[in-house]
Formats: C-alpha cells, structure tokens, sequence
C-alpha cells in the first residue's frame, strides 16, 4: 500500500513538473522576452469610489497581460492622499528607482508640467489619467506623454439629456422652469467645471427653460459632503427644488439619502442624476431611487491606460490623447462593461476642437 501511494506521489509531482515547464514554456514562447517591467502608478487618494474601481482593474489588467505575455509587469501603487507635495514626492521617488513607465492621477493636474519635465530628464515616459491637463503640458515631451480619459463635456451632456427625457422634464411642479442645484466635485478638476456646465447646457438645447437656486455646492466627490449639503438645500428651497445635479455618483448618493431624510420620493417629487456607475448608485437605480447615471468607464479607461504604458515601455512613441466614451445609464443593462476601443486625437485636433467649443 504504502509503495502505491509513494508512485502516485510520484507520479502527482511528475505531472506538476510537466504542467509547469509547459506554462512557462508556452509564455516565454509568445512574448520571447520574458522581461520584467517596473510601473509606477501615483493615484490622487486611495480613498475614492471611482479611482478605486480604476486602480483595482488596473492593476487586474496588468497581471493579466503579465500571464498573456510572459512579460513582467511590477506595479508600485501610491496613495497620493490628496496633498500634491505627498504626490510629487512619491513620484520623485519612481524617477530615482528609473521606474519604466510613470502613470499619474494628478492630486493638482498643474503640476503635470513640472511632473514631466522631472521624467523627462530621466527618460521616463508618463502616462496622465483621470484628471486632464492643459494642452500645453503634453507639449513638453512628445510622443512619451500622453493622456488617457473621458471627455467630461459628453458626462455632463448626457446628464442634461437624462433630465430632459423624463415625463416632466425635470419640471415637476409645473411651473414651466426646472429649479436645480449642482453638486461640484471639486475646483482643480475639469470633469467637476465640464460636468456643470454642460449638464444645464443640454437642457438649453432642448429648449427647457431652467433656474440655478444656488451656486454650485462644493462637496469634493464625497457621499457624506454630498448629504450634508443637500440637507441644508431641501431646509432652505423645500419644494421648489426638482432637480440636483451632482458632478459624481458619491455625491448623488450623499443626496439620495438626504431626500429620503427629508421625507422626499426620488422619481416622483425630485430628481437626481450622477456620473459613474458605481455599484452604490446602481443599487439605487434599481431600486428607482436615482434618476440616471453616467458610466464613466473604469474598465477601458484602465485598460488603455496600461496599453498604452506598454508601448512606452517598448519605446514606441503615443498619441497625446486617448478617449474613452461614457455612457448613458438609466437601466442596469446600460452599464455592462464591454471592451471598446479609445479614440486618439492629436494636440492639432484638440486644440481645434477646444477653440470651438469655447467660442460655442
Ligand atoms: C469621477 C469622480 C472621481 C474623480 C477623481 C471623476 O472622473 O467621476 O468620481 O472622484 O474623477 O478625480
């Protein structure tokens, strides 16, 4: 007995050995580098529902392209907890490592220019994400920097658009204006300044006539900022106001919960609408506890991203701009997650279009 189950011992570790010489095999083969790479991702603050999702499928992708490839990919994550001194540090600190690729979500997206001109010393590409900079900055070092995002005009259109094709148009009590508040994310940010802008702009398309009860709240991208400030708007506008358009879904969900507090029906007394689709607001979504939602899509946003950092680290040289689009979200279904393909544009093309939009 014992000398049967020494032979299947055996024979389990011969059949191992088998296994992992043929995996290690069939990588190298693919790749036929099977070298290591070491990327440095500096992220804004850790503690945020969106970048969250982000850096966990960024960092998923990247083991995965690490098994694909045969490649090594080794990520160094920091919390850049919203302070950019704490930030610059850190990537200071990927720069003296000669990390191979650096990807930043800027805490203050005007440090970019100081940012890539340290990088560019080095000869470290940079990958920008999340948090747009000036034209001017992917200026610098062409074809080694470049930005992977969403265009946060279309966040805040769509948004508008969702209002707008309610039955009352978000003109619940009938008197002929939608009266709203904006929930700000936050001033550096240029999703938070595209998203409120752009947002009402829709309804001035669509011909619905419209009145702002305050200035937009500032609630920096927070659930608990969001609820906080949304209490005080329901004790000071009551009834009067129908709609609330907030910058993110943390803080939409902040301001769900504040309605239901104030004794209000989301869907039949006022309106709310978000950008993101995070798992929070889809839950409220079903529940018909949130108007709409916008995807900001995590997935292929991570996904280019880390495509893109790879063909940095190839050397081959990338376009300055990658867009990722969003989605309109009122149904579960609209927020299903499928692989698509970011769009380039070159710093001619963007500069043209931002110069229309400004004359708009
Ligand atoms: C997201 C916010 C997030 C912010 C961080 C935005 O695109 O919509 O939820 O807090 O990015 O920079």
């Amino acid at each position: 007995m014992k000398k049967v189950l020494k032979l299947l011992a055996l024979a389990f570790v011969g059949l191992l050995l088998v296994a992992c010489g043929k995996s290690e095999e069939s990588s190298t083969a693919e790749s036929g580098s099977g070298k290591t790479y070491q990327v440095g991702v500096a992220i804004y603050k850790f503690d945020d529902n969106f970048m969250t999702l982000y850096r966990e499928e960024l960092d998923s992708y990247f083991k995965k392209l690490s098994e694909e490839t045969g490649d090594t990919y080794v990520l160094d994550i920091q919390d850049g907890k919203q302070d950019q001194a704490t930030q610059t540090e850190q990537i200071n600190t990927f720069i003296a490592q000669g990390k191979d690729v650096i990807l930043a979500n800027l805490v203050d997206p005007t440090a970019a220019g100081s940012i890539i001109n340290s990088a560019k010393a080095a000869d470290i590409p940079v990958v920008l994400i999340n948090r747009e900079p000036e034209v001017a900055e992917l200026e610098i070092w062409p074809g080694k920097t470049t930005y992977v995002g969403a265009d946060a005009t279309q966040s805040g259109t769509f948004q508008g658009e969702i209002i707008a094709a309610t039955d009352s148009k978000g003109d619940i009590n009938g008197d002929g204006t939608v009266s709203y508040i904006t929930l700000f994310g936050d001033p550096a940010n240029v999703d938070a300044q595209q998203r409120t802008t752009y947002s009402v702009k829709a309804l001035d398309d669509a011909g619905i006539k419209r009145e702002a009860l305050a200035e937009p709240y500032l609630a920096n991208w927070d659930t608990a900022k969001g609820q906080e400030v949304t209490a005080a708007a329901l004790e000071q506008f009551g009834d009067k106001l129908e709609v609330i358009f907030a910058n993110n879904d943390g803080m939409a969900v902040g301001a769900v919960t504040a309605i239901k507090a104030a004794g209000r029906t989301v869907g039949k007394d006022i309106l709310v609408v978000g950008v993101d689709a995070i798992p929070d607001a889809m839950e409220l979504l079903a529940k018909g506890e949130l108007t709409g939602t916008v995807l900001n899509d995590h997935f292929n946003q991570s996904h280019t991203a880390a495509q893109v950092a790879v063909k940095l680290m190839n050397g081959e040289d990338v376009s300055p701009y990658y867009w990722v689009d969003y989605v309109k979200v009122t149904s579960e279904a609209d927020s299903e997650l499928k692989e698509a393909e970011a769009k380039t544009e070159t710093i001619e093309e963007i500069k043209e279009r931002y110069a229309k939009r400004s004359a708009e």
